[in-house]
């Protein structure tokens, strides 16, 4: 616990302290008796000013106590401890009627917590660095097809193509389909702006939907809607770990001739109806950004059960060359290559991503049922058919609150993340959207909280109380 680690008792030494302070790191540490009553705060200024005026090392702190210190009580808001804090006091005991510590307030500018981390303790290190010393450290490499093949069986996909990011992931998979002018993309409102670009790049139009308010992820009501005789193919995108409501997509996409290209970015490991995202369309694309639930770094892969299609994106991705005759161009291609050694990165992250899939569900788990029930926070939506993983713990709050809620959880050293802004509210995309209703609203409510293998069970607690006392006022 945070707060045993601030807490000194009375008839500790001089040197006692400066354990206690070096072992919380906070230069200050908060004096009790037996039944933790507060008796003083004392700072790494206090005893070197104590030592400087010829008190030793084993003076006892009982000796150097002062009256003036400042505590915070329970039940305090966030803006009377912030008023309480100074310059010179940045940390404070908050004490109950008894005057017994129970917290301790802390005010933070620097972000301490980030929102996400890579997870690197497994053979990372050992198999880039074989990489490199086997010299094979461009886009060939024995690395690669292991990549590609373990992630595709993960998927549940016969082949996997890696690439240098998802964005271009999808560019490819369009390109691969022959999509190009003069075609329409369906896409959801709420996405990461790779979706709609990697559209434009391709020189289609995109046609921008909502996305439905229980799970939001695109809309198939709204994609019928949509749908025109230029209409070339969907993107349903898994948001947030969350999987589209695939039968009724791909039960369109077949009706009107439709290709499906899954934005499975941010849901590695998500299935419907026990199937894996990434295996209904056409082509599934992922990102293996460093936030991402495994990672190369910066990385993508495109998996398709089409052997044709497969071939395509191979050939696109180097340059449209001829697989026979080398430097014999067959289509205008791309270098779109992953390198030997983000795939190294790749093979030793699949060693344990049912393990990260897990840990992360865990973290999820503990954030909602802290939180659970709370007014005005609503959590992302289990729902039937839909086996959703934990990308990012993401939530709304309601009650025009979240950004309140991100600036307090900033200002306690906790990086969170407001959801993706919706597509059609953005100048240049503006002229694509057909519908946003739900859109708009999720987006101005959703939070993203600190999620990623390692962190500890006290953030995820310091967390959800400030969360908690913020929302609850
Ligand atoms: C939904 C979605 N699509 C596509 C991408 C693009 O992936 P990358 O950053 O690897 O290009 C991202 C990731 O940031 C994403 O969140």
């Amino acid at each position: 616990m945070e707060l045993d680690k601030m807490l000194c008792e009375e008839n500790a030494t001089l040197l006692g302290v400066l354990y206690t302070i070096n072992t919380n790191t906070k230069g200050t540490a908060f004096i009790v008796d037996q039944s933790k009553i507060l008796l003083g705060v004392v700072t790494d200024g206090d005893v070197r000013r104590a030592l400087l005026s010829g008190k030793q090392l084993d003076t006892k702190v009982s000796e150097v106590l002062q009256n003036h210190y400042v505590i915070g009580s329970l039940g305090d808001s966030y803006e009377t401890l912030l008023s309480k804090t100074n310059s010179k006091i940045k940390i404070l005991p908050i004490v109950d009627e008894n005057k017994r510590v129970v917290d301790f307030f802390e005010y933070r500018t620097d972000i301490t917590t980030p929102v996400s981390s890579p997870y690197l303790k497994g053979n990372e290190l050992k198999y880039v660095t074989d990489a490199v010393l086997s010299t094979w450290i461009s886009s060939t490499g024995k690395y690669i097809d292991q990549f590609e093949q373990e992630f595709a069986t993960f998927s549940e996909c016969d082949y996997g193509v890696a690439v240098s990011n998802g964005t271009v992931a999808l560019h490819l998979a369009l390109a691969t389909l022959g999509i190009g002018e003069g075609d329409e993309v369906i896409i959801p409102d709420l996405t990461f702006a790779a979706t709609i670009n990697a559209v434009l790049h391709a020189n289609a139009t995109p046609v921008i939907v909502d996305v439905e308010k229980d799970s939001w992820c695109i809309d198939p009501l709204e994609i019928k809607k949509a749908i025109t005789k230029n209409t070339k193919a969907i993107i349903p995108v898994h948001i947030y770990g969350q999987p589209c409501e695939m039968d009724s997509i791909m039960e369109l996409a077949n009706q009107h001739n439709l290709f499906v290209v899954e934005d499975c970015a941010e849901a590695h490991g998500a299935t419907y109806k026990g199937r894996k995202v990434g295996s209904f369309g056409h082509i599934g694309c992922f990102s293996f950004f460093a936030n991402k639930i495994i990672t190369t770094g910066e990385g993508g892969m495109c998996v398709t059960n089409d052997a044709k299609q497969n071939l395509k994106l191979r050939q696109l991705r180097d340059h449209g060359m001829s697989k026979e005759k080398r430097y014999w161009h067959e289509e205008v291609g791309f270098n779109y290559r992953m390198t030997n050694l983000q795939a190294a990165i790749g093979v030793a992250q699949m060693e344990k991503v049912n393990e990260i899939l897990d840990e992360r569900m865990s973290i999820g788990s503990m954030y909602s049922s802290g939180l659970n029930g709370m007014n005005g926070f609503e959590m992302q939506k289990k729902l039937q058919d839909r086996e959703k993983v934990v990308w990012l713990y993401s939530a709304l709050i309601k009650d025009n609150k979240r950004d309140e809620v991100l600036k307090e959880l900033k200002e306690q050293g906790y990086d969170a993340r407001p959801f993706f802004y919706s597509l059609s509210e953005m100048e240049i995309y503006q002229d694509y959207a057909f519908s946003n209703k739900n859109s708009l609203e999720i987006s101005s409510e959703g939070i993203n909280l600190p999620t990623y293998v390692g962190i500890s069970d006290d953030v995820i607690q310091n967390v959800s109380k400030h969360l908690e006392r913020f929302i609850d006022k």
